[in-house]
């Protein structure tokens, strides 16, 4: 089946008892048992409840997978996933990773035990370098927040997996339309449901998909054991929103391309990301993991009082934390989404004062040129 069909019907079917076509949100805690060890299936909602079941199974055919595993945010997803390691196991991490990846290792597991390595994985020979025998697991963010850095998943895939390291990838950005790291040799792929695959802003969540059965029962385990679940209406909602990935995406790219485009050789830029742009270091990469670019554009104005000039004066772009919804969203990562990621790291990885990152929506592009037109006029 083509990627929109399986969107649509991928693991679903009419509710049995009612003949609903679309599942039901089921709002309860809780399910009668037909007598003393006899249950339909149900006992629990933090355990099994039938609107989370039917998106775990949506977004698993989506990402090629055999299992899903919904969570109540992206983080507690990656949470769930850093679980399954223990005191002692060192865990590789690419450096430009989400603020929040990198918080909760330095400031929440670090004190249990575990051991992070950050470093850069679109550098295959630093990979072989970091990547060691008692590297348990090799997390991914690929293209990164906010800098868009590519890693080859594959190349890391074949190495890490020599070493009988585990890889995951954090595939937020490019949603499983454009890209599919099981297929590429991902062992685990996880998602910030939040974004595009919900895709209207309106709820919090995390999926994680994996293949092996016995690591989808320890994930499930975990679920379970550690209850940060998704609500059946957070559910509901996210399984609304991959029904129109497709189409979501299709606009989102256009749009951003368009915007790079136009902002390609801006006089006030001092420099732009995009993938898409044949300029991008790993343009070429991209186009071979994936199936197009994505709808994130990322540029420095060179200065705080430039970017806060440029965020101040666009009135389309809604200044906010997040990405991949309808609507277009502009954010400093500075001081917003990797706040929590020390100055001198940051300054390091090239997250810079003047760095502005674009979450372009699927508006009319003219407006949104318009918009940024006005606003870099300085
Ligand atoms: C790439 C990436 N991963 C994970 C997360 C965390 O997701 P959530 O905010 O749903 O917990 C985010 C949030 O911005 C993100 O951008």
């Amino acid at each position: 089946m083509g990627f929109s069909t399986d969107a649509v019907h991928g693991g679903q079917s009419a509710e049995p008892v009612t003949g609903a076509v679309m599942m039901p949100i089921f709002q309860t805690s809780t399910f009668k048992q037909d007598g003393l060890g006899r249950h339909r299936g149900y006992e629990y909602a933090r355990t099994q409840n039938p609107t989370r079941e039917a998106f775990e199974r949506n977004i698993a055919v989506l990402e090629g997978g055999a299992h899903g595993v919904a969570f109540a945010s992206g983080m507690s997803a990656i949470a769930a996933v850093m679980y399954l390691f223990k005191e002692g196991d060192e865990i590789v991490i690419t450096e430009n990773v989400y603020g929040g990846t990198y918080r909760l290792a330095e400031s929440v597991l670090k004190q249990y035990g575990l051991r992070f390595k950050f470093i850069d994985t679109t550098d295959i020979e630093t990979v072989k370098a970091n990547v060691t025998p008692s590297t348990k697991l090799v997390f991914i963010e690929t293209p990164t927040n906010p800098l868009l850095h590519v890693t080859d998943v594959q190349a890391v895939a074949t190495f890490s997996h020599t070493l009988n390291a585990l890889v995951a990838v954090d595939n937020t950005f490019m949603s499983p339309y454009f890209q599919n790291p099981l297929a590429l040799g991902a062992d685990i792929v996880l998602h910030s449901s939040t974004k595009y695959l919900n895709g209207h802003s309106d709820m919090v969540g995390g999926v994680v998909v994996v293949n092996d059965s016995p690591l989808a029962e320890q994930l499930r385990f975990v679920q379970n054991a550690v209850g940060a679940v998704p609500g059946p209406f957070d559910c509901y909602l996210a399984l609304r929103g991959t029904k129109t990935l497709a189409l979501r995406m299709k606009q989102h790219e256009a749009n951003a391309r368009h915007l790079a485009a136009y902002l390609r050789g801006h006089r006030a830029l001092e420099r732009l990301y995009y993938p898409g742009l044949d300029s991008h270091p790993q343009h070429e990469l991209t186009k071979k993991q994936s199936r197009g670019f994505g709808g994130i554009v990322t540029f420095d104005v060179g200065s705080l009082e430039r970017a806060k000039h440029v965020l101040e004066n666009v009135s389309l772009f809604t200044l906010a934390e997040s990405l991949g919804g309808v609507e277009s969203l502009i954010c400093h990562p500075a001081s917003m989404t990797h706040a929590s990621v020390p100055k001198e790291e940051r300054v390091r990885i090239g997250i810079t004062d003047g760095l502005i990152r674009l979450s372009v929506g699927i508006e009319d592009v003219e407006d949104l040129e318009k918009d940024l037109a006005h606003a870099l006029e300085f």
